[in-house]
């Protein structure tokens, strides 16, 4: 196993460019099932999560060909309709064949993803939505088995926001039959571009980016000849805080500001330095400390739990006290014991972690438990005075594209090195 061993205290500078977004990637890899041919997705980013569903593709029958940033991908030799547990348990996501496989070839089993490290991760609201629309679903040897005649649109509201019961649901709709109404949808990036590429290939979704979906079942989708994935606004964010926490001179480009439009604001008021561009911002460095600014986690267009653990790191040298309330994932705080490691002063009530920022703080050996809380930790390492050794990094290498790289580039000092090596 590797280790990043970063040597704390360099201002980042240069400019960066922000990968395609995981996140929209992989709902719409899913999505291509349901299309008669093949469809080709560009500007994709080469991470482990995205092979894993590569690979879930290959395992139902599908062929998938890598070229550059694209992917593509063809259905139509699809014969198998499981999804096995050893692909399921290291990348949840593969739940979202769920709602394509049973739509289009009336049967689906796919293994329970369990919980993992920042939560238990339900998936109630996805069984009970393809339920509404027809599907007989039970749970077998940690497996779900679900079957259907043709699915039939129907009113469902969602209990709860959820990004992933919206796109399993939305993904089953399209090919149901009649109307389909989610109420309660997410309103995430994601969801929208997943709808947009689905019109693309001859879906009727209308009411991207609101609570409300109204799916129109359709016949058939058919592939498509090149479509690009938005940029990943959760890598930007972290790139930004990364730049920022240096007092760095950045530009971070090649993304969409209004997908962060809350976390620029909390920029804002904490003082940071910066300019939006079209598609980009100028981080500028910054003589004093920034101010501890409060964050609650919610639904988008909300602070995103996928920024949380970055956010902390970045005030845990802020002036003053910030709190941060975690709304989204009940255990997901794991980053704040290591970054006490570190010398940060952080107190933890259920959701809400209480942050007494520190003039500095110091390298020492951290633990990695998940992928946004390994950012956080290299974030804090880049800071720190020095020598900060994050380990257990392969979790980056789920969802961040070459990110030792993009940070080298900017001046970072950072060693990969073997976990085995003092
Ligand atoms: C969530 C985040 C997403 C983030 C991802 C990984 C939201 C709305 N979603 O997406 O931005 O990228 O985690 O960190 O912020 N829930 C149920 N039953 C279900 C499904 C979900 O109770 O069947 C609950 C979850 O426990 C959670 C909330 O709904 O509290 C949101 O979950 P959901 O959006 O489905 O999770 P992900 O799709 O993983």
């Amino acid at each position: 196993m590797k280790k990043f061993v970063i040597y704390g205290g360099k201002k980042l500078k240069g400019k960066v460019k922000v990968s395609g977004s995981k996140n929209a990637t992989l709902p719409i890899m899913a999505a291509c099932i349901l299309a008669d041919g093949q469809s080709v997705i560009s500007d994709i980013p080469l991470v482990q999560d995205i092979k894993t569903m590569g690979k879930l593709l290959e395992v139902l029958g599908a062929t998938v060909e890598y070229q550059d940033k694209n992917i593509k991908i063809t259905p139509d030799t699809i014969k198998n309709y499981k999804a096995p547990y050893e692909l399921v348990k290291t990348m949840r996501a593969s739940i979202y064949v769920l709602g394509p496989l049973l739509t289009k070839y009336g049967q689906a089993i796919v293994s329970m993803p369990g919980g993992c490290a920042i939560g238990l991760r339900p998936i109630d609201l996805h069984l009970k939505g393809l339920e509404k629309l027809g599907a007989s679903i039970k749970i077998e040897h940690g497996y779900i088995i679900a079957k259907s005649k043709k699915l039939k649109g129907n009113t469902i509201v969602l209990d709860k926001v959820s990004l992933g019961a919206t796109i399993n649901i939305m993904l089953a709709a399209t090919l149901a039959s009649g109307t389909t109404i989610i109420k309660n949808a997410s309103k995430e990036p994601e969801v929208v571009d997943t709808i947009n590429f689905l019109n693309s290939i001859g879906a009727d979704i209308q009411g991207a980016g609101t609570d409300t979906l109204i799916i129109k079942g359709v016949r058939n989708l058919k592939g498509s000849q090149g479509y690009s994935v938005i940029p990943d606004r959760i890598e930007a964010a972290t790139l930004i805080t990364a730049a920022i926490i240096t007092k760095g001179d950045v530009f971070v480009y090649g993304f969409k500001p209004e997908h962060l439009t809350l976390f620029f604001e909390k920029l804002k008021e904490s003082g940071a330095k910066f300019k939006l561009e079209n598609s980009g911002v100028h981080i500028f460095p910054y003589k004093s400390r920034l101010k501890g600014i409060d964050v609650i986690t919610e639904p988008y267009p909300g602070f995103p739990t996928d920024i949380q653990a970055q956010w902390m790191a970045l005030m845990t040298v802020a002036s003053g006290r910030t709190i941060i309330k975690e709304t989204i994932w009940e255990n997901r705080f794991m980053h704040a014991l290591e970054l006490a490691r570190m010398g940060a002063d952080i107190k933890i009530d259920g959701n809400t972690a209480i942050i007494t920022g520190v003039k500095k703080l110091t390298g020492a050996n951290v633990m990695a438990s998940d992928l946004r809380a390994s950012a956080a930790l290299i974030i804090a390492g880049l800071t720190a005075e020095g020598i900060t050794e994050v380990r257990r990094i392969y979790h980056l290498d789920r969802g961040y594209e070459n990110l030792y790289q993009k940070l080298a580039s900017l001046g970072a000092k950072i060693d990969v090195m073997d976990e085995s090596i003092i």
